[in-house]
């Protein structure tokens, strides 16, 4: 069934509107693609894994959809730009953009290589930068009303010492550049939503079925094994990817901005925003909740 979009009292159908959609092929990207599919778009699904993002693009087809696949590495500019062209020259400016894909990979502040900063930054800064920049102005220029939905994560709002150094500083930069975007964009009547979930339960775990080759394998040893199935067990018994693309559909409808899917965060959020606020004070630091924060992070903060 579609629903009112538009907000701000104007009906928008999405029926027929095209959505793009990257790491469209598994979890959430292909749940958000689930909904716009509901919603009576056109699906334009990118992936960087081409047996699933057929598979996805089948099961979609099955209920009727309108699909069209490309296969794109997110962190490539010219293979992006290359699809990104014929996206617009076949499809025009997408109604929706969805700048979803992302990965995960252990790397703390102080143990991360520098292929493991350029992985995680290439997929999950520069895929939504560069979809951005290859979209947006053409969406502006369409004089039509849109959505962006950036994914982020809940660790674009707390840190996550000892593992997730890395991904942590992507998903903050995420979450930057959709403050800013959402502002940018309101004149131009397109609304930006970011999603910010804890654990979901996906094929995250499994981020480096991607794995470039030059990012070292030999940071998996029997304890990062060891870690990765305690991560994984959190990471399954997460939300599933559907409940984060209805909460998702509901942030446009009603043009919320941040996509909280975890309340049970909020006490690490405040704790951290305690400090910055007591420091702004000039108040002798209370870190006490934020190390024993950390402490616990360290010992249970799985990667996502
Ligand atoms: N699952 C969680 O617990 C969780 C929590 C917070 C945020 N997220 C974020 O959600 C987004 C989606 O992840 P997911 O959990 O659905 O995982 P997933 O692994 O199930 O899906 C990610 C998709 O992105 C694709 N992908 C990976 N690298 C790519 C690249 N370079 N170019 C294009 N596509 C690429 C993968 O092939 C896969 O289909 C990510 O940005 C992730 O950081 C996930």
């Amino acid at each position: 069934m579609s629903s009112d979009l538009g907000g701000e009292g104007q009906f928008m159908d999405l029926r027929g509107k095209a959505a793009f959609i990257t790491g469209g092929a598994s979890g959430i990207g292909l749940a958000l693609a689930k909904r716009c599919a509901a919603e009576g778009m056109t699906i334009l699904l990118a992936d960087i894994e081409q047996g699933a993002l057929l598979s996805a693009a089948q099961l979609l087809r099955g209920e009727g959809v309108k699909v069209f696949t490309y296969i794109l590495d997110v962190g490539n500019l010219d293979q992006y730009r290359e699809v990104a062209n014929s996206v617009l020259s076949e499809h025009g400016a997408p109604h929706l953009l969805v700048n979803n894909a992302g990965v995960a990979w252990k790397a703390p502040a102080s143990g991360a290589t520098p292929e493991d900063w350029r992985w995680m930054v290439s997929v999950n800064v520069l895929g939504t930068g560069y979809g951005i920049s290859l979209f947006v102005p053409a969406m502006i220029d369409s004089g039509q009303q849109g959505y962006v939905i950036n994914t982020a994560s809940i660790t674009g709002l707390i840190t996550s010492p000892g593992t997730s150094a890395v991904y942590s500083a992507t998903k903050h930069a995420v979450l930057a550049v959709s403050e800013t975007l959402a502002h940018e964009l309101r004149p131009h009547g397109i609304h930006v939503s970011v999603l910010c979930p804890g654990s979901v339960a996906t094929n995250i775990t499994e981020a480096d079925r991607n794995l470039p080759a030059e990012v070292e394998r030999s940071a998996i040893t029997a304890a990062a094994e060891e870690e990765r199935a305690f991560t994984r067990s959190f990471v399954s018994n997460g939300i599933a990817s559907d409940a984060v693309a209805d909460q998702a559909f509901a942030a446009l409808a009603e043009r919320r901005f941040y996509v909280i899917t975890h309340p049970e965060y909020r006490e690490e959020i405040e704790t951290r925003h305690r400090q910055i606020e007591a420091a702004i004070a000039g108040e002798p630091a209370s870190d006490v909740g934020l190390l024993q924060f950390a402490k616990q992070m360290l010992n249970l903060q799985p990667l996502t």
